[in-house]
């Protein structure tokens, strides 16, 4: 045999091929936790999704990224699309560090009236808003080293060009300054900026994205503030006819399971103030793999969610070789009236019915004891399971590997709260956090047990009660997870489960 002019004896092609069958499995394994139908950068670090845009058919999705290696670093853009928000095409890095810093967190939209002047022979500019953070000053100990810059694209997003007058906003000494999410209020004509400034929340107002003034601030009383605020969005949603205004901030730590999470307030935003409805404090998603999650813009009355698949309290010790960090399935963000307030459900997006293969489905199965969910062959990661009873008692669901490792997650009773427990789940080494258990109080109420269920290579995601209750998490079996079962507790040997329901989803990848 020959290549080119060389001869190639059987002696050399078997260590070749040797070669190439090692390097094939040794890759295997450096993917083996590659989520199948949530979106991870191709290589190397993300954290929080940034910029989310919706324009001319195209979902774009930009995200902090470090291209150098495998933990958090000099933060960059990366940027990647999709129609259908479940195919993720992956584009160059779109923002670069600069002499004003890296580029952290922020938002971008559509400049229809060209308000900023960036636009040119008709051209509608997209405007992103974010972030410089320069880590000279932060070294030096100064307080001013965060300032909020913008960057604008002419070409629906492909290339981007950083504005010359950067920063806009310059930070009036507050250490944390920082993730501008913006948006145009129609009633004021004037863009507003939700800025998460420390423990709590300033907006500012502008005409032209350029010059800002400050409005107000908010959060000196409300919600948590075991740690420092992050990524806020604001925005409103209707029900009933009536408009209410959502302001979620992210926060770091101080979540109800430890680490990093996302709180929500509904209530009211004039222009100049956000007045919540009561000083409760309540959360997207008590899993603790979903932080940093805003909404796209430009989407009209549908707001699409997303967040960043894991929690800075182990962020950085993943055991993901090839990248680092995931994004959470896009969700829906909607209004619900239950027990008599106003509060926000959670639904994966409709569009993930796009992937789902032939499912199988069970009605008025009676389980004693473990039963195994789905008979016959293995599962397929990923999947999406459905389960409704007529009423709502202890009972674990658990997925399982021949490895013995399990992943268990279910309601309990006594406490009236959903859980999930990865302590068995596979690698939990990696930090000593990463075994507790999760709880999440059920906020739904009456005797139905409605559960939708998202499972993918490594991440369970759940949706309870019509999404009022969510848990998201992230683990790492040592073999993929391929057989499900469901647990009645000890008070209720006889659970009658009136639908079951699994439909394998196919590789977005
Ligand atoms: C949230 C965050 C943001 C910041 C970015 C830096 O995870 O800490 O506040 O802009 O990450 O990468």
């Amino acid at each position: 045999m020959s290549i080119g002019n060389k001869i190639i004896t059987p002696v050399l092609l078997g260590i070749l091929l040797s070669y190439h069958v090692q390097g094939q499995s040794v890759q295997k394994e450096r993917e083996k936790y590659r989520p199948q139908i949530h979106f991870t950068p191709q290589t190397h670090w993300m954290n929080d999704p940034n910029g989310m845009v919706y324009y001319k058919g195209k979902y774009h999705l930009f995200y902090q990224h470090f291209p150098g290696g495998n933990k958090w670093g000099p933060m960059h853009w990366g940027h990647a699309t999709s129609t259908d928000l479940v195919h993720w095409k992956h584009l160059p890095i779109s923002l670069y560090p600069d002499s004003l810093g890296y580029i952290f967190s922020g938002s971008a939209v559509v400049d229809e009236k060209n308000t900023s002047g960036f636009g040119k022979d008709g051209k509608v500019p997209l405007v992103a808003i974010f972030t410089h953070h320069d880590p000279k000053g932060e070294k030096a100990g100064r307080n001013d080293f965060q300032n909020q810059s913008l960057a604008y694209s002419l070409d629906e997003g492909n290339s981007w060009t950083k504005y010359d007058g950067n920063p806009v906003l310059r930070n009036p000494g507050i250490v944390d300054f920082r993730d501008p999410k913006v948006m145009w209020y129609e009633v004021g004509k004037k863009w507003i900026m939700t800025l998460a400034t420390k423990v709590r929340i300033t907006f500012y107002a502008s005409p032209n994205l350029k010059e800002w003034t400050k409005e107000s601030e908010f959060g000196a009383h409300e919600g948590g503030l075991g740690g420092v605020w992050e990524c806020p969005d604001l925005f409103p949603l209707k029900l009933e006819g009536k408009t209410y205004w959502v302001l979620i901030v992210n926060i770091n730590p101080g979540a109800p399971n430890g680490g990093s999470g996302g709180q929500y307030f509904i209530g009211d935003f004039d222009g100049k103030h956000f007045t919540p409805g009561d000083n409760k404090t309540r959360w997207l998603d008590y899993g603790t793999d979903d932080y940093a999650g805003i909404t796209w813009s430009n989407t009209g009355g549908r707001k699409i969610f997303m967040g960043w698949m894991n929690n800075w309290t182990y962020a950085n010790e993943v055991p993901t070789p090839s990248w680092r960090g995931a994004a959470t399935l896009p969700r829906e963000l909607k209004l619900e009236k239950a027990n008599g307030e106003v509060l926000l459900k959670t639904i994966p997006v409709k569009e993930l019915n796009n992937i789902a293969l032939k499912s199988v489905s069970q009605s008025n199965i009676q389980v004693k004891n473990r039963l195994k969910l789905v008979q016959g062959n293995p599962l397929k990661s990923p999947f999406k399971l459905e389960l409704q009873a007529d009423q709502l008692k202890d009972f674990a669901l658990s997925l399982e590997n021949e490895l013995g490792d399990k992943l268990i997650f279910g309601y309990n009773e006594k406490t009236n709260s959903y859980f999930i427990d990865r302590s068995k789940s596979g690698d939990v080494s990696f930090n000593p956090e990463f075994k507790k258990l999760h709880t999440a109080p059920r906020i739904g109420s009456g005797k139905k047990m409605d559960l939708i269920v998202y499972v993918d290579v490594a991440s369970v995601e759940f949706f309870a009660d019509g999404g009022l209750t969510v848990m998201t998490d992230v683990f790492f079996p040592q073999k993929p997870m391929n057989q499900v079962y469901f647990k009645t507790g000890a008070s209720n040997a006889g659970y009658i489960l009136k639908k079951v329901k699994y439909t394998p989803l196919k590789s977005a990848l």
